[in-house]
């Protein structure tokens, strides 16, 4: 199998590279073939707008859609999206590795799904969700928390995890994916939040590292969420509920 990482972290030593650098070991173990988009180390740069498109579709007006999808027919993507699609078209697997930075991926990941998922080329009106892109392929995110386990449950403090994740499972599934229920490591504790102690914190580490190195061994088996599809919608998008069961891709385990 194909695998691409695309980690997401400023810092080499941190333990989101730790746990990139454990994906990449487990799964080359296993005889998988991996490669890594390593977003800030290769100076990925986040920020769709005009400055990709010198030959512009409409030069008066910048629509990113328009820009995206006349760059993308006349090959002319900017070289760095090109970079990564050649890389996504490779892959079977699909790993995201981040922190939680304010509730959601950091900015550097929700700007590389704005660029690099183009309009035109990867997606269009009709060829979405279930009848995406990449269908038949699997997705999954490894996420650090600094708040503990306990915190995200419905109602609690950090925010229901199953709400906090839903946006980025919900553009993996419009792009065809079966997306995997994530990798969760919480409590990842910093900048003297401190909710253990020590010597607790590190044995509560390496359970983390050992945990999702187990896990990579079995996601061909895994169930991906189950998301509405196609059949599920009337011709203006709304759902034909209650006929249809609400599939929100919710987080399983
Ligand atoms: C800008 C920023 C925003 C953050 N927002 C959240 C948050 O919304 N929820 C949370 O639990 N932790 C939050 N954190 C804590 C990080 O998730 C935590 O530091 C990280 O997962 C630890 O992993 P690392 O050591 O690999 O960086 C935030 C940290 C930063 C720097």
């Amino acid at each position: 199998m194909n695998v691409l990482i695309v980690h997401s972290h400023p810092e080499p030593d941190s333990l989101n590279a730790g746990l990139k650098n454990i994906a990449i070991d487990t799964l080359q173990a296993q005889g998988h073939h991996v490669e890594v988009s390593d977003l800030y180390a290769e100076g990925f740069d986040p920020v769709e707008g005009p400055q990709h498109y010198p030959h512009r579709q409409d030069p008066v007006y910048f629509s990113a859609l328009t820009e995206q999808r006349s760059a993308s027919d006349h090959d002319r993507l900017p070289a760095d999206v090109k970079r990564e699609i050649s890389r996504l078209e490779r892959a079977d697997l699909l790993i995201f590795q981040f922190p939680l930075w304010w509730h959601a991926q950091p900015a550097m990941l929700k700007g590389w799904f704005d660029r690099v998922f183009v309009y035109g080329g990867l997606y269009t009106g009709r060829q979405r969700y279930d009848q995406g892109h990449f269908r038949g392929r699997r997705a999954i995110c490894s996420v650090t928390t600094g708040a503990p386990q306990t915190a995200f449950g419905p109602g609690g403090r950090g925010g229901d995890i199953e709400r906090l994740m839903w946006p980025i499972h919900y553009s993996l599934y419009y792009m065809g994916y079966d997306v995997l229920s994530p990798f969760l490591s919480h409590g990842i504790q910093g900048g003297g939040l401190s909710y253990q102690a020590e010597a607790s914190f590190r044995a509560h580490l390496e359970r983390l590292k050992l945990d999702w190195s187990r896990r990579l061994t079995q996601l061909e088996e895994e169930k991906p969420l189950r998301f509405n599809g196609w059949s599920d919608w009337h011709q203006d998008g709304s759902a034909k509920f209650p006929v249809s069961p609400l599939h929100s891709g919710a987080v399983i385990s």
